[in-house]
């Protein structure tokens, strides 16, 4: 899929996930964008060339209410939006090439490029379909804005395709009692023609792509499902009123926004191309042997590996070499949310910490896979004060003080330990292998273990020592030379994650800071600045203060004195801590197994019936299924299950409670049974 580095030069065209234009950036959003451009700088600084395009996604019905409940043009909001979320990017050292909008003529024409090659191909069909309509507002309703009863259990005020609740999943036309979130009318059944993709046409293309190593083995997984399971066609079009591209040759049809969202890689590229003047057929072009990669999220997937390149392919264009999907960000543990304050804009977390710590922090965290990553705030807090300004920093502020004050600022002519820095310059391919594959996490181990080594060898040396001996001048400045070059080496592997902090090392040092550098001998530096603060724990506090607390604890208006938070013992190495309240919120249950099945095609799962001491049993898929071959001896079981977890909607059905278990690698899974005396539904809340 992706290359290993080499030493002929790459072209390169990568893009992250268009954001909409209706909403702000927040920390989920992030781990995309630092999770691409840390790839984008890494093959910068190999001598690359490497060009990272993006866009706000600025169509669809969303964007065109949200504007019109404002007051204002959708242009406007979207001109306003792009601004905001500009800003936020360039303040998180987002460094791209090209920031474009959808709404834009280039996306346009090749919207309309597109439609028109499908179409003479006879690859688009029209069919006339029933869909929910506002009556008042006049207008079609997309899913989301249907609200109504879910048909299965009944909870109130959800969305027309899911129930938050139960997590079914359904039609609009069978929610109970449906209104319009637009306008709370009751929305009336309504005919119109639309116009489809016919996704089948494609379906050998598709086949031949994927085989090329195009996704990671786990999508690889999922698109040989829907391949097998034949492709539907993709309804492409919305009807006015709608914020978007007319359909030619209609009068009130519209591209749906999905349609022209991923085209707006080609139209950031195109626009970067005439402001550089070449052409974008040299990564665009059917027989183009430039590189694409997609960084995407993995609830897009279906979107930029099925219809994406087949639209690429029906407009003559080349699909890309590869697509990389990301998990989610959960905080704590937890979706994040608003009212857990949990739900951290981009500008919020500005105002408090300094960028380069998330930078890190996701780095240290992102492997190659779709695995969701969690951002704790004390291992947050823990893991960028000790390996950034405990380990990295801290070579330098040990080092750089006594070639200012004792040599003028400059360095030896020679190391003290020329094979310790052949040492870290060797682990080069290594580390750069990870960042290739996209391995941050690995990368970052090794460069911490790289610091630690530095550091070592400065305990070992003592230069605070040998500066108080006599007539060991020589040995000072060279011990400290050692210490600053293997610094800069450090830096320079970690410039794609740290940008801002490899720029003041290059004023501190005069020169670039370079992969794998030949080391800085008998040349003036400039004095040490500071380079990164340790994370002020109050700054973290602030971090998950929500909006209306905020006010709630200004002295004008606060009841009582806030309390000064407890100082907590941060989490050990690897140990992600949930704080007491939220342990509390765990709500245990004795529960008896009435019966356990194998589920067809499921490799880890058993399915169970729990009992809990409830009116009716509860449903629950565990991975427990190695553990217990002999799964049929589960039934009569007392086991202690989670009652009150949010029921979740698996791939085969809703699991609505979680069984406890515990056990290693080597050894395997074991079921938590209580004690004798025990009865079903008994439980600790
Ligand atoms: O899911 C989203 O946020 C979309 N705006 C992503 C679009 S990516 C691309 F296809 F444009
Ligand atoms: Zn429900």
């Amino acid at each position: 899929m992706s290359q290993t580095p080499s030493s002929a030069q790459r072209q390169i065209l990568v893009t992250s996930a268009l954001p909409y234009a209706n909403g702000s950036i927040h920390l989920g959003h992030l781990v995309e964008y630092i999770q691409t451009d840390i790839w984008v700088r890494y093959q910068k600084l190999r001598g690359h060339q490497c060009l990272y395009v993006c866009a706000d996604d600025a169509h669809g019905t969303p964007i065109m209410l949200k504007a019109q409940e404002m007051g204002i043009s959708p242009e406007t909001l979207i001109a306003n939006t792009s601004k905001e979320h500009q800003a936020d990017f360039k303040d998180f050292h987002i460094g791209f090439d090209n920031y474009y909008s959808t709404h834009s003529e280039e996306n346009k024409q090749f919207a309309e490029h597109i439609y028109l090659s499908l179409r003479e191909k006879g690859h688009i069909d029209s069919k006339v379909i029933e869909q929910a309509y506002d009556p008042e507002k006049e207008m079609f309703l997309p899913d989301r804005f249907i609200r109504g009863e879910c048909p299965k259990c009944g909870a109130r005020d959800q969305y027309g395709d899911n129930c938050e609740v139960c997590g079914a999943t359904y039609d609009p036309t069978e929610l109970k009692n449906p209104v319009s979130a637009v306008s709370g009318a009751t929305p009336v059944l309504r005919e119109s023609e639309h116009f489809f993709v016919n996704l089948s046409h494609y379906e050998a293309y598709l086949k031949d792509w994927l085989a090329q190593d195009t996704v990671q083995s786990e999508v690889a997984h999922k698109l040989k499902e829907w391949l097998e399971n034949g492709l539907k066609s993709w309804d492409i079009s919305r009807d006015a009123p709608y914020f978007g591209f007319k359909i030619p040759d209609t009068e009130d049809k519209y591209f749906y926004v999905w349609l022209d969202a991923p085209i707006g890689y080609l139209a950031s590229s195109k626009n970067l191309a005439d402001k550089q003047g070449w052409d974008i057929g040299k990564f665009w072009n059917a027989d183009s042997d430039a590189e694409v990669y997609h960084f995407i999220g993995k609830d897009i997937i279906y979107f930029h590996t099925l219809f994406f390149p087949a639209m690429l392919h029906g407009g003559g264009f080349r699909a890309p070499t590869g697509v990389f999907a990301h998990g989610f960000l959960t905080v704590d543990g937890l979706k994040m949310s608003k009212s857990r304050g949990t739900f951290i804009t981009a500008r919020h977390y500005l105002e408090h910490l300094d960028p380069s710590y998330l930078r890190y922090y996701f780095a240290a965290k992102l492997g190659s896979g779709i695995d969701d990553i969690d951002l704790n705030l004390e291992d947050f807090g823990f893991r960028v004060n000790s390996d950034l300004v405990g380990k990295v920093v801290n070579i330098a502020s040990r080092c750089a003080g006594f070639i200012t004050k004792r040599f003028d600022g400059k360095l030896a002519e020679q190391l003290d330990d020329p094979d310790l820095y052949q040492q870290f310059v060797a682990k080069a391919d290594n580390i750069g292998e990870a960042y290739e594959k996209r391995e941050y996490a690995k990368a970052m181990r090794q460069i911490m273990a790289l610091a630690d080594l530095a550091n070592q060898y400065i305990d070992k040396k003592k230069p605070w020592v040998i500066a108080k001996a006599e007539g060991q001048e020589a040995e000072l400045q060279a011990v400290c030379t050692q210490g600053l070059n293997l610094f800069r080496v450090l830096m320079g592997y970690l410039q794609p994650v740290l940008p801002t902090m490899a720029e003041a090392v290059e004023t501190l040092f005069n020169t670039p800071v370079t992969w794998a550098p030949t080391p800085l001998l008998a040349v003036n530096i400039n004095p040490f600045k500071p380079l990164l603060k340790r994370i002020d724990p109050k700054a973290l506090e602030a971090l998950m203060v929500k909006p209306a607390d905020k006010a709630a604890s200004k002295p004008a208006k606060a009841a009582k004195k806030a309390k000064p938070a407890k100082a907590k013992a941060p989490a050990p190495e690897g140990v992600a801590y949930i704080d007491f309240d939220t342990f509390a919120k765990t709500e245990l249950k004795i529960a008896k197994i009435i019966t356990a099945n194998e589920i067809e095609g499921a490799d880890k799962l058993l399915q169970l019936s729990l009992d809990l001491g409830e009116d009716k049993p509860r449903n629950v898929f565990a991975g427990i299924k190695s553990a217990y071959p002999d799964f049929q001896s589960l039934e009569g079981r007392l086991v202690v299950a989670v009652a009150n977890l949010a029921p979740r909607k698996m791939r085969f059905g809703v699991s609505e409670a979680m069984v406890l278990a515990a056990g290693s690698p080597d050894k395997g899974l074991f079921l938590i049974s209580p004690d004798q005396g025990a009865e079903v539904g008994m439980g600790v809340k």
